[in-house]
């Protein structure tokens, strides 16, 4: 197993709901290091360009309106095979499908307001890390 680092969103609905504390606590008691942290308030161009491959999917418009809803604190994790660790403990996208024990089955309201963004390959997490933090914001 090689570290990995993965780009993570801790999304409206849970700033809204003050729970950025506690699901940073289920990432930490499950072994992951958050090596960068920033709350922001993303611009409706950096909400598009970030799920721009979910442009022409029927729920982009309401996505992008949702992700720009209110603030967000967006992440790097380190970890063994973090990618595939962090989709592992977010659970499925749709919380009424997600596993229990996972921040989506504790935390999510519904598909959209799910609480969390966690990228889907290594590829992915490479970009997802780079559009937010500069090298030297990732102190690991
Ligand atoms: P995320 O991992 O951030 O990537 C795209 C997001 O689109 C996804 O989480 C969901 O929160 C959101 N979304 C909203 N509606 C849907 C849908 N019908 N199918 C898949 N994703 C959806």
């Amino acid at each position: 197993m090689t570290v990995q680092r993965t780009f993570s969103i801790l999304k409206p609905d849970a700033t809204e709901r003050n729970l950025t504390g506690a699901i940073n606590a289920m990432f930490e008691s499950n072994g992951f290091r958050i090596v960068a942290q920033k709350r922001v308030q993303l611009s409706r161009h950096q909400a598009e360009q970030f799920y721009i491959v979910h442009k022409e999917r029927p729920f982009y418009g309401e996505l992008v309106d949702y992700m720009i809803s209110g603030p967000v604190v967006v992440q790097v994790l380190e970890k063994e095979n973090a990618v595939q660790a962090n989709r592992d403990l977010m659970g499925a996208t749709n919380p009424a499908n997600a596993a229990e024990g996972t921040i989506r089955k504790t935390f999510a309201e519904s598909i959209e307001r799910n609480s969390v963004h966690g990228s889907d390959s290594v590829e992915n997490a490479a970009i997802e890390i780079a559009y937010f933090f500069s090298g030297s914001e990732i102190v690991g």
